[in-house]
C-alpha cells in the first residue's frame, strides 16, 4: 500500500484539486484508493466530500474510492490499518494549511511527500517547510500547479530547492472549473479541448506518481529526468528566493511584486 501526502504551508495552492486529479487517475487504473481528508470546514461536507457522492452518482463505490474524515492522530492510525486490511492501492492524504501535530505525524507515515505550489513565493515557502519537517527516508516532491511562461516556470522550479519538481497546470477555462466542481473528470460523455487536456495532464500526474511510489521503495532516489535545487541561501524562509532574485535580477517579477 502506497500513502501520497499533499503537502503545503499556506492555503490555495492546489492540494485538494492534486488529491481528486490523482484519485481520478488512479481509479482509472483500476486501483483501489482511501482519501485521508485531514481539513476541516466550520459546517456541512469537505470539498472532497462531496466530491465522493459526486464520484458514488457516477458509479464509484466505497471498495474503490472512499473518503474519511482524520481529526486525531489515533484515528489516522485506525484508518491506515483499515486501509491494509481492505487491501487499498492507494492513500491519499489532503492536509490543512498548518503544520499540525496530526500533519507531521502523517508525514512519517507516508511513502512520498507532494508539495503542490504555483508560485516561487508558495515553493520556497514549502521547501522551508520541508527543511523543517520532512522526515529523512521520505522523499518529498515538489508540484507545479500554475505558472504563465516557460520563464516562469524555470523559476518557481529553482524556488523548490531540495526537492525534484513535477508539473500539473490546469488549463484555465470555466467549462473545466464546473466540471471538476462536478466532479465527472473523465466522465461526462462530450468534452471540449480544455477537459481532455485536463484528463491526460491528470493521467500523466497519476501515473508518474505511481511510478514515483514504486520507486520510494527501492531506493530513495529521484527518477531519472529530475533536477534538485540546491539552497543559495539559509535562514529566512525566503533567503534562497531573495538570493535568486539578487543574482538574476531581470528574471521575472515574484507574484507578490505585481
Ligand atoms: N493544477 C492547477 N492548475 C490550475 N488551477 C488550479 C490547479 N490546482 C488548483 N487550481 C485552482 O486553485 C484554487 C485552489 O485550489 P485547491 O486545490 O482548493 O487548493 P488547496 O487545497 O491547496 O487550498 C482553485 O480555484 C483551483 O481551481
Ligand atoms: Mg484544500
Amino acid at each position: 500500500m502506497q500513502i501520497i501526502t499533499f503537502f503545503a504551508a499556506k492555503g490555495g495552492v492546489g492540494r485538494t484539486t492534486a488529491v481528486r486529479a490523482t484519485a481520478s487517475a488512479l481509479l482509472w487504473a483500476h486501483k483501489r484508493v482511501l482519501i485521508l481528508d485531514l481539513t476541516s470546514v466550520p459546517k456541512g461536507l469537505t470539498p472532497l466530500q462531496e466530491w465522493q457522492n459526486l464520484m458514488a452518482a457516477q458509479g464509484f463505490g466505497q471498495k474503490q474510492l472512499s473518503v474519511q474524515l482524520v481529526r486525531d492522530i489515533e484515528h489516522l492510525a485506525f484508518a491506515l490499518r483499515f486501509a491494509e486490511r481492505e487491501k487499498v492501492d492507494y492513500v491519499l492524504v489532503d492536509t490543512p494549511n498548518r503544520p499540525t501535530d496530526l500533519v507531521l505525524d502523517t508525514l512519517r507515515r507516508t511513502t512520498i511527500i507532494v508539495a503542490p505550489a504555483n508560485g516561487d513565493t508558495e515553493a520556497a515557502l514549502v521547501s522551508e517547510a520541508m527543511d523543517r519537517y520532512q522526515p529523512v527516508d521520505v522523499p518529498a516532491y515538489g508540484l507545479i500547479t500554475g505558472v504563465r511562461s516557460t520563464d516562469e516556470e524555470r523559476f518557481v522550479r529553482s524556488c523548490f530547492v531540495g526537492m525534484p519538481t513535477l508539473k500539473y497546470t490546469l488549463p484555465r477555462s470555466d467549462l473545466f472549473r464546473r466540471q471538476s466542481l462536478r466532479g465527472d473528470l473523465f466522465l461526462t460523455g462530450s468534452r471540449d479541448q480544455n477537459e481532455l487536456t485536463a484528463e491526460s495532464k491528470a493521467r500523466h500526474l497519476g501515473e508518474e506518481l505511481m511510478m514515483i511510489c514504486l520507486r520510494a521503495h527501492i531506493k530513495h532516489h529521484p527518477p531519472k529526468g529530475y533536477t534538485v535545487n540546491q539552497p543559495l541561501a539559509t535562514g529566512h524562509p525566503l533567503a534562497h528566493l531573495r538570493e535568486l532574485h539578487r543574482r538574476n535580477p531581470q528574471i521575472i517579477a515574484t507574484r507578490s511584486a505585481e
